[in-house]
């Protein structure tokens, strides 16, 4: 027994003094002790490791150290920040000391992406492709075609065998977001076949990936440890996806060479991109999968949140018909164009995102030097990252934050000069909310997303009523939430979904 004490014991308990009084930057924001060397004390602060858990456990720890906190993840702090201000002057005023991502021993289908670039020149190209990309003119095309292939399914659904107006959007949600992603990546006309399994692999893979992991929280030591079966699994699905992926490639670069269905002169999709830009193929199948990777899953869940709100309050969605409505006979160009842009509806996607963020954490940011961040020193190479979600429900920000109220987002209103696509850009004022992050690493798809969802509302809005399954009960919508990378709705929407006949504005 003494021998254990001696052999064992002694020495652990030895390091752990060591380590946790050794770590030489004594203005850390607070740690909760003790951390373990190789682990940390993340994985001690809670018995199951989940982006859930480290939620709970950061709002405990800044309800007693106020909105700068850290933990240990092996032998890194992680720096969490819930204070809009704090993350302007780190993400805005100290842009470029803060634009580096924390580098991993294994990214998988991530490491050759434009979020896990290193903060330099192959970055800056790689991201001016994909924004440019993003800014073109075919995007309003693919959008209407996938809207009304939309509105088709729904329609379909509405009209089921039960008299049939009860439904369960999210998978319809789902596929219409990933087709229109889909057809803005690889082009359109790839077979429906490929884009099932894709679609398919992409679910398998995400649900192999360890959620912590994703934020650079899991300390090598325990992935090898723990999650090494899992790999094993999802070795093989990326080991799919890069088959099939390649082979769609392939099939658009000679359909290009060939001048087959596309114009040779204007590359449309993000792969033509890529094929401009002569990339090899491991980065192609990697930029590919980050390009749905970061789009289709976000995506869904804001549409599914929005629509649950809508749902919830009847008044708001009558509103925003009424203004669809009115913006519509009002805002014809002289193409007969309707103009995309609709104050309301635009509102509604606002509130949707700040109470709502499918990302309650942004991606794992770091520094490239110590720098001091409102009196605490951030050394070099820590883990810094910054609560989305309570920002956006700060009830120092916002009148009562808990409230679904896009009012907010008009004309003199506590939100106005929020406009998430370009947060920070007016001082700490405007990331009083940052579904999309803000400074040199803001979301380069958050215009292409805010498009979508506004067009996407729009004609749901306008082709259906949403009303509560069970009318009486008015609380059927349960927006419990499940937390993950992406935090999703618990419980999936059900609605009873009305074709609105008297809708003589639609098509
Ligand atoms: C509602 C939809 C979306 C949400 C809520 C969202 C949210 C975010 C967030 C929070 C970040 C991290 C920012 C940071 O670390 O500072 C991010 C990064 C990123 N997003 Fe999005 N995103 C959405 C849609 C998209 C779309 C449509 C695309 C592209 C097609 C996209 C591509 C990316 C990329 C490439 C990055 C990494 C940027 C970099 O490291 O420079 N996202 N997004």
């Amino acid at each position: 027994m003494l021998l254990l004490l001696c052999s064992i014991v002694l020495p652990l308990l030895l390091l752990i003094i060591i380590s946790n009084n050794h770590n030489g930057h004594s203005s850390l924001p607070r740690a909760p002790w003790p951390r373990l060397p190789l682990i940390g004390n993340l994985f001690f602060l809670h018995h199951t490791p989940t982006v859930a858990s480290l939620t709970e456990v950061l709002r405990r720890l800044h309800a007693v150290h106020g909105p700068v906190v850290s933990l240990w993840i092996g032998s890194k702090p992680a720096i969490f920040i819930a204070c809009h201000g704090i993350a302007h002057r780190a993400l805005v005023n100290m842009d470029t000391t803060f634009a580096h991502r924390p580098t991993s021993w294994y990214t998988g289908l991530n490491s050759h992406g434009v979020n896990s670039a290193t903060y330099g020149s192959r970055w800056s190209r790689l991201r001016r492709n994909l924004s440019s990309h993003l800014a073109g003119e075919h995007v309003a095309g693919v959008l209407r075609s996938s809207a009304n292939r939309l509105v088709k399914s729904l329609e379909s659904a509405a009209a089921g065998e039960h008299g049939g107006d009860v439904v369960t959007p999210s998978d319809t949600f789902r596929h219409a977001v990933f087709g229109f992603f889909a057809a803005l990546c690889f082009g359109e006309g790839v077979e429906e076949d490929k884009l099932r399994r894709l679609r398919g692999l992409h679910a398998e893979i995400i649900s192999l990936i360890v959620e912590l992991d994703a934020f650079h929280l899991v300390p090598v030591f325990v992935q090898v440890v723990c999650y090494f079966p899992r790999w094993r699994n999802l070795m093989r699905a990326q080991r799919s996806h890069h088959v099939l992926v390649t082979d769609i490639i392939s099939a658009r670069r000679r359909r290009r060479e060939e001048g087959v269905g596309c114009d040779v002169a204007e590359p449309r999709c993000y792969v033509d991109t890529l094929l401009g830009l002569g990339l090899g193929e491991d980065e192609m199948v990697s930029l590919c999968w980050e390009y749905m990777n970061a789009s289709v899953k976000t995506t869904t869940t804001a549409l599914e949140w929005i629509m649950a709100r809508l749902v919830l309050h009847q008044d708001i969605q009558q509103k925003l018909r009424d203004d669809i409505a009115r913006q519509a006979s009002s805002d014809h160009t002289t193409c007969g164009e309707r103009r995309r842009r609709r104050p309301f509806v635009e509102a509604v996607v606002l509130e949707a995102l700040r109470l709502h963020p499918p990302a309650h954490y942004l991606l794992a940011h770091t520094t490239d030097k110590d720098v001091t961040l409102d009196k605490h020193v951030i050394p070099k190479g820590s883990i810094v990252n910054f609560d989305v979600a309570s920002i956006g429900r700060n009830a120092t920000l916002w009148t009562e934050p808990s409230v679904f109220r896009p009012d907010r987002f008009m004309e003199g209103g506590e939100g106005t000069g929020v406009h998430c696509t370009n947060a920070g850009c007016g001082g700490p004022e405007t990331m009083k909310m940052i579904p999309f992050g803000a400074g040199r690493r803001a979301c380069p798809g958050a215009g292409v997303a805010m498009t979508v969802l506004q067009s996407f509302v729009e004609d749901l809005v306008r082709r259906f009523k949403w009303i509560p399954v069970d009318s009486n009960v008015g609380t059927d919508v349960d927006t419990t939430e499940k937390q993950g990378i992406i935090t999703e709705m618990r419980v999936p929407l059900q609605t009873r979904l009305v074709v609105r006949r008297d809708n003589l504005l639609f098509e």
